[in-house]
């Protein structure tokens, strides 16, 4: 698979915004973090029901029925999996962080779903014996920024699909995470750790001649006092290491702001495979 136009700027594009995207974080005030905001972003895709992944389900509108099978590219701790789970027939998920499996694997118990696979394994290093099940939907949400190399990373869908593939991820990011960064850093926001990533894909599935359809779709997430903070520190410590005194000015902004559900938006889109 060969992007025809621009194939260099697009790339080098990608990489730098990657770049920003995957930092990693320097956390100095919890050793627990880490474990803390895996078990948040696990209570955040419990929200409401589930609601981000009921919401990106009925997006793909009809595409998938009660007889379909799907693979699910970094599941987390099933955001779109337990939904996704209690729609179709059988849903495999290849998932490569132990955490992320654990949460998955509770979640899943708690809802009584066993029709949901779990291969513990890297995708990039997937091959036939993971692959070759027919599936008639091969999906991933929030992870194209994972992926060094987007178009092998959609090469490999469609590769792995009889059907249809498709990409969720989130759009925007929320107002409080955004007003803190400039606060603590002096600097205007500029998209640093914004999630959006879908139009690259949009963009090489055109220029490959796909015919992709899009849809947004809206959500809902409430965090509690501490899972917010914890959500700014999250992307406040990619620039600069949030010590006690960092996390005191976080809490402070954060008591100051109060908290609030802020609508957000995901943009799916799906495409048949030639
Ligand atoms: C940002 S989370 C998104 C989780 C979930 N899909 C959602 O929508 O909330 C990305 C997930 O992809 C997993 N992941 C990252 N790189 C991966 C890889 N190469 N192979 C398999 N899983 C991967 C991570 O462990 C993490 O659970």
């Amino acid at each position: 698979m060969t992007a025809k136009t621009n194939g260099l700027d697009t790339r080098r594009a990608w990489d730098e915004m990657r770049n920003q995207r995957m930092r990693p974080m320097n956390i100095g005030y919890d050793p627990e973090f880490r474990a803390k905001l895996a078990e948040d972003h696990s209570a955040i895709a419990r929200y409401n029901d589930y609601e981000y992944g009921r919401k990106a389900i009925d997006a793909l509108g009809g595409i998938l029925d009660e007889n379909s099978r799907v693979l699910e590219i970094g599941a987390g701790p099933g955001t779109l999996t337990i939904p996704l789970a209690a729609k179709v027939k059988q849903v495999v998920v290849i998932e490569s962080s132990e955490v992320a499996v654990r949460s998955l694997k509770k979640n899943l118990e708690a809802r009584g779903l066993g029709n949901v696979e779990i291969v513990a394994k890297n995708w990039m290093d997937a091959g036939e014996r993971e692959l070759g099940g027919g599936f008639d939907l091969v999906v991933c949400s929030h992870f194209l920024w994972q992926m060094k190399d987007l178009e092998e990373h959609l090469e490999k869908m469609e590769a792995a699909s009889m059907q249809y593939c498709a990409v969720i991820q989130p759009a925007g990011r929320d107002d409080m995470a955004k007003e803190m960064w400039t606060r603590i850093t002096g600097e205007r926001y500029e998209g640093e750790f914004d999630p959006d990533a879908d139009y690259f894909a949009y963009l090489l599935l055109r220029q490959l001649g796909r015919l992709v359809d899009v849809r947004i779709m809206n959500y809902g997430a409430e965090r509690d006092f501490e899972q917010e903070v914890r959500y700014i520190a999250s992307f406040i410590g990619k620039y600069v290491e949030v010590d006690h005194h960092t996390k005191d000015v976080i809490e402070q902004y954060v008591s100051s702001k109060g908290l609030s559900m802020e609508p957000q938006s995901a943009v799916v889109m799906w495409w048949k495979i030639p």
